[in-house]
């Protein structure tokens, strides 16, 4: 897609949602994957609002992958880069079109008070699934719904039932905007999640062919069970797409990836489970999977994030359609439905 004057548009919507002002320092943090239409787009936006921005480009990664071991998530060419955190640390906001990992940098940026926008999809995307201003409404009704909740249950006709205890650790959002100091966000979006007690997760987990795994950016065709124990998948069981899990997995050796990681539900009625197939798997990524509205997105993997005891480098997102999900006896989504979110809202 070129650079038009509808991305344009969509990047002046952006920036008004997160509240740019004139008065306040930028950086755009881009790299050799960013988008070329994203960083023109937003660059001329900026200009347009007059806040004086930095083009801060992130040169190669110093990390170099163990022989045979893949990198799925993990520091990137931000680590260790005292420049480049020093700039974001002294900015208002920072729109990353690079995907800086959510790890110890990003921290101690947010940490400084720096809000920061991340946009990694493709330009239709952006466009199509724009935020607006009432998501957030929403996306904050469904996590009064889940932030002093004791228990989690997750049951859908294929024939996933899972339970887990909350109260650990803390929910996240994602609306598509960072209104806030501090606060981060990542545009396209719009879910609720929280991540479950340590050791609390029981249950089964049933794929249904339909199902999205992220990274792999494919639909599983042959129905996979997990079976959840103690908080971890204890075992993975079924044809072809249950042997290219496990041995993904696998790959890793690291048994903290089999962890059960955040669980919650997405509330963005522009997004569809179908987009994925459409798209190359270098255009996207994933976020139409990740938010569309009423899937459950199951996740293992690491928790260090959010104060947990858990690294590793090993992190599935799992959107399934069709679930439903109750808190604390509460129905959230009903066989695919949100049912809690607009409820709470007329409360
Ligand atoms: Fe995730």
């Amino acid at each position: 897609m070129a650079l038009t004057f509808t991305l344009v548009e969509g990047w002046r919507h952006l920036l008004d949602l997160c509240q740019v002002r004139e008065d306040e320092s930028v950086v755009l943090l881009h790299g050799d994957a960013s988008y070329p239409e994203h960083v023109a787009a937003a660059k001329l936006e900026l200009a347009r609002i007059g806040a004086p921005t930095v083009m801060l480009q992130l040169g190669e990664s110093a990390r170099r992958p163990k022989s045979g071991k893949l990198i799925a998530l993990g520091p990137t060419a931000l680590a260790g880069n005292k420049a480049a955190i020093a700039a974001m640390k002294a900015a208002d906001i920072v729109v990353d079109l690079f995907g800086m990992y959510r790890g110890a940098e990003q921290h101690e940026i947010q940490a400084a008070g720096t809000r920061v926008i991340l946009v990694k999809e493709p330009p239709e995307t952006f466009l199509r699934l724009l935020p607006q201003y009432d998501d957030k409404r929403r996306v904050e009704a469904a996590k009064r719904c889940l932030e002093n909740a004791r228990t989690m249950h997750i049951t859908s006709k294929a024939g996933t039932d899972l339970r887990v205890e909350l109260g650990e650790f803390p929910c996240l959002t994602q609306y598509g905007f960072t209104d806030q100091p501090g606060r981060w966000d990542h545009c396209p979006s719009t879910f609720v999640a929280i991540w479950p007690n340590e050791l609390s997760a029981n249950g089964t987990v049933v794929l249904a062919p339909g199902t999205t795994i992220l990274p792999f950016k494919s639909y599983v065709r042959t129905p996979v069970t997990l079976t959840i124990r103690d908080g971890f998948i204890r075992d993975i069981a079924g044809d072809f797409d249950a042997q290219y899990l496990r041995d993904y997995m696998a790959s890793f050796d690291d048994p903290e990836g089999y962890a059960v990681a955040h669980l919650g539900w997405g509330l963005n009625r522009n997004a569809r489970w179908t987009t994925l197939g459409l798209q190359d798997k270098f255009q996207t990524n994933g976020m139409d999977s990740r938010c569309f509205y009423g899937n459950f997105m199951f996740s293992t993997g690491q928790n260090a994030d959010i104060g947990g005891t858990r690294h590793t480098a090993c992190h599935l997102d799992i959107p399934m359609q069709g679930c439903s999900i109750t808190v604390d006896g509460q129905a959230m989504v009903i066989d695919g439905d949100v049912v809690a979110d607009e409820q709470k809202v007329r409360a």
